[in-house]
């Protein structure tokens, strides 16, 4: 399956040690990640709240690297302007909590902002079907969402190959981005069944067992085993 992107690296800023947060980003930035990812929450729409808002506030000044908000709260509008006033370059909100989605989408991108659609593990791709010009990448939910160091969901793999042919099929040629147990073990699979954006936590880039920047490399080296694999397109879904 022909995918033009590049793969890019999403470290997800909820598994960085905020004692050491400012050291964190300048190695980040110095591995040249592609975007820093910031997960949202309400406590509501997941039983978790992770960051704050003026987490990022306080963080934008200091990099210009660009933040990629995965919202998973009940209030998406309510987010959207803080987020542009706090200067993010992309927004996903869940399918599920998006009343109007196409509305919420159009928001989003009226203030120039790349608008995502992101989908829990039970949530089908048909949820899409009527939003696909409204949007610039689905981020595929790998794991329940709210909480860092689980174990990816057995449909995964093969929810990204099919999230690959639902764009196909629909003349969409928009990046893949998945989140949750994104492992070195995990993304060779990933990457080959379509991914294209990796958020990386506690699974690779944030793993307790090697630094910052070896994490990165050994997540490169599992980017390249990934496209090798998808080259030969011999994924084993299980
Ligand atoms: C899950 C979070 C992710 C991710 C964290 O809701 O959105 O940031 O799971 O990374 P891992 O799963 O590797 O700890
Ligand atoms: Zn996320």
């Amino acid at each position: 399956m022909a995918r033009a992107f590049p793969i890019q690296i999403a470290p997800s800023m909820m598994c960085a040690d905020i004692w050491q947060l400012a050291e964190q980003v300048h190695q980040l930035e110095q591995a040249g990640v592609d975007y820093l990812h910031f997960d949202i929450m309400d406590a509501h729409f997941v039983p978790n709240m992770p960051v704050g808002l003026v987490f990022l506030e306080q963080l934008r000044p200091h990099t210009q690297l660009p933040f990629d908000v995965h919202l998973m709260v009940d209030n998406n509008d309510f987010f959207v302007p803080l987020l542009v006033a706090i200067g993010v370059q992309s927004i996903s909100v869940h399918v599920e909590s998006a009343v109007h989605l196409d509305r919420t989408l159009t928001l989003i991108r009226s203030h120039g902002i790349k608008a995502g659609v992101a989908l829990n593990p039970a949530t089908p791709l048909s949820v899409l079907r009527y939003v696909t010009e409204q949007m610039d990448y689905v981020l595929i939910m790998t794991v329940n969402p709210g909480f860092a160091g689980q174990r990816m969901v057995p449909s995964a793999y093969r929810k990204i190959r099919d999230c690959c042919l639902f764009l196909q099929e629909n003349g969409v040629d928009i990046p893949i981005q998945v989140d949750g147990n994104v492992s070195f073990d995990r993304i060779p699979h990933m990457v080959a069944a379509g991914a294209d954006i990796l958020v990386t936590g506690t699974s690779s880039v944030f793993h307790r067992d090697g630094t910052l920047l070896e994490n990165i490399a050994r997540t490169r080296q599992a980017i390249a085993e990934g496209l090798r694999m998808r080259r030969h397109d011999n994924l084993r879904i299980t």
